[in-house]
């Protein structure tokens, strides 16, 4: 067998590193688009119990309200939403349904807004649905409220971290929140609960 010249290192370096680079980028575009994790059943950790709303504050589907929900340390930036089915850790309340999610967007912590109108959202992120949806303006991820906050388009693979909802009266407090708290629990890039 020939042995290599350093001439054949002129085109064999350059081949291998494009051939790692395509090699990665294919595996990192497969796991955005088939390595999403659905929400189950939470998981919860005991918090301190806050007032987050009265129901009458979210009078119809998709009324929301942001609140923060306090962390041993710091702050969880956080959405009370009124949506129009029960999810799995969320809150029912007669006919009325509510969901609370955790702000902090699971790819690289920016903080994602509720996007009221779909068509306006299908513009802003890339992403149509038929209702409307959670967005993160970082890379536009798309979370799925009517799915208990899953990740369903762009970069983020895991779901927004539930927040535990208690009815008290016609008052709506959290109590806890799910772990672990991505990216805040997740892996160490997280930055502070305040983003
Ligand atoms: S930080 Fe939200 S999509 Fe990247």
């Amino acid at each position: 067998m020939r042995k290599l010249s350093r001439r054949d290192l002129v085109w064999i370096v350059p081949l291998s590193a494009t051939g790692g680079f395509f090699a990665w980028f294919g595996l990192r575009a497969w796991r955005i688009q088939f390595g999403k994790t659905e929400p189950g059943e939470p998981r919860w950790k005991e918090g301190p119990r806050v007032e987050v709303a009265r129901i009458a504050d979210l009078p119809e589907v998709w009324s929301f309200r942001y609140f923060v929900y306090p962390l041993a340390v710091g702050e969880l930036k956080s959405v009370l939403l009124r949506v129009p089915a029960p999810q799995p850790g969320g809150l029912g309340a007669g006919d009325a349904h509510f969901l609370a999610l955790s702000r902090i967007c699971t790819h690289q912590g920016c903080t994602v807004n509720f996007v009221p109108d779909p068509e306006a959202g299908a513009i802003a992120y890339n992403y149509r649905s038929d209702h409307p949806f959670l967005g993160c303006p970082c890379h536009f991820g798309a979370f799925d409220p009517l799915r208990a906050g899953a990740a369903v388009f762009g970069p983020p693979r895991h779901p927004l971290p539930r927040i535990r909802l208690a009815l008290e009266g016609d008052t709506i407090y959290a109590t806890g929140h799910e772990v672990p708290l991505r990216p805040l629990e997740g892996r160490a890039r997280a930055r502070t609960a305040g983003v």
